[in-house]
């Protein structure tokens, strides 16, 4: 049984959560969810939400996606005129708490439903520059077709890769006939940009995995609930994030259920055996704790015994860190900053493993920032403005 002091200092926990989320999160890209995790953070029935849930849930995305949820068939509502993907257009002000307030209120019920029924996933299919940066450079040491297994797919989004457009700056990759989808980022740093943009291996086999895969075919209310995560100014993200389900439902990916931990190995084995595999993860290590991360790396090298595995990341630089991957540039600063991802590749075989570290890129690939080199330890970066050393820890997702 909780005891009130213990339930007294989750609740502190969870309101510096609020705050923390603001400050790594939202700001610069929701002012709106900025102002209202504030509100969330000073105002105890809106903690008490959350708190009703087991301690796995209590995530300030969970709540603001729950909220977006309810409010895309109630835009009469007020609260839906600080949404623009909602249609609104009200600037945001210091009436929009007051707003979330009775939202809330009226519909706890439904909210509380949500919250202890759905889980936070999101599928971020700009982090698709970093799997074609991660899969161009295993190509240059790798020649031939490859495997492509994500781990932590979600809804299995980033598998379609290589349907989508890319636009950076005024460079353009034409998305697949019929594939309405573009992603656009922007380069920091003044690295080189052919291969975010260039050929791409074949890649003969691929499948996602995922602890609880979002099963867009079977289930109507799963891709309306991955579009509740896209912050309320994203207007084109959303329809971008639409397209993408749409394209997903008309032809589907192979999708399991399956964990990281236990399973990684078992998956690879089912691949043609002459197939290199790349295991992809992005923002997967951040659900898992230190053992389970061990784990999900002894997988790695377990199936590198008998073939060619290349593990290929864009997860926060701090976790990577603590694994067996050591290139400079996880050894400084970097492995303390929560609010800037590291993109990155892991060869693998029977005799070891090389690792290079690709890029820097903005947890949602907002931006992406090249190695300079290829032994390049981003030890520029901080003077370039792309992180502030000793920022807070973390590193995660919406
Ligand atoms: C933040 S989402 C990222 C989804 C996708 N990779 C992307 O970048 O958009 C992390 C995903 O990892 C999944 N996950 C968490 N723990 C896992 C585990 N042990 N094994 C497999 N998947 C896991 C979650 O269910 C969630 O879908």
């Amino acid at each position: 049984m909780t005891t009130t002091t213990e339930r007294e200092a989750a609740q502190e926990y969870l309101r510096k959560l609020f705050r923390f989320f603001a400050r790594t999160q939202t700001q610069g890209r929701s002012q709106l969810h900025t102002l209202l995790s504030e509100t969330v953070a000073t105002d105890d029935a809106l903690l008490q939400l959350l708190m009703d849930t087991p301690a796995s849930q209590r995530r300030p995305s969970l709540l603001f996606a729950a909220v977006n949820h309810l409010l895309r068939d109630r835009t009469e509502h007020r609260l839906a005129a600080y949404y623009p993907i909602h249609g609104g257009d009200r600037p945001v002000d210091d009436q929009a708490p007051a707003a979330l307030q009775a939202f809330c209120a009226e519909h706890a019920d439904e909210l509380r439903e949500l919250l202890l029924t759905r889980s936070t996933q999101t599928n971020e299919i700009r982090r698709c520059f970093a799997l074609r940066l991660g899969l161009s450079r295993i190509a240059a040491h790798w020649s031939g077709p490859l495997a492509l297994l994500e781990i932590g797919a979600s809804a299995g989004l980033n598998l379609h890769f290589d349907d989508y457009g890319y636009r950076l700056g005024n460079r353009l990759v034409q998305p697949k006939d019929g594939a309405p989808v573009t992603l656009s980022s922007v380069v920091r740093g003044g690295g080189p940009v052919h291969e975010l943009l260039g050929e791409l291996p074949a890649v003969t086999y691929r499948i996602g995995a995922d602890l609880e895969p979002v099963e867009l075919s079977a289930d109507p209310e799963a891709g309306p609930w991955l579009e509740a995560f896209i912050w309320p100014e994203q207007v084109r993200e959303l329809a971008t994030l639409r397209a993408a389900i749409n394209l997903s439902r008309r032809e589907p990916h192979r999708l399991v259920r399956a964990d990281a931990v236990q399973d990684t190995a078992r998956l690879i084995a089912e691949v043609p055996e002459e197939l290199p595999v790349v295991v992809f993860t992005a923002s997967l290590l951040s659900y898992l704790d230190a053992q389970a991360r061990a784990r999900f790396i002894a997988q790695l090298s377990t199936a590198a015994r008998s073939r060619r595995v290349a593990w290929l990341f864009t997860e926060a630089p701090g976790l990577v860190a603590r694994t067996d991957v050591t290139v400079p540039g996880l050894a400084g600063s970097l492995r303390d900053v929560g609010d800037v991802y590291s993109v990155g590749i892991s060869l693998r075989d029977g005799a070891g493993h090389q690792d290079e570290l690709l890029a820097l890129a903005d947890p949602y690939v907002e931006w992406i920032a090249p190695a300079r080199t290829e032994a390049d330890d981003f030890s520029w970066a901080v003077a370039e403005g792309l992180y502030q050393p000793a920022a807070a820890t973390g590193g995660g997702d919406k």
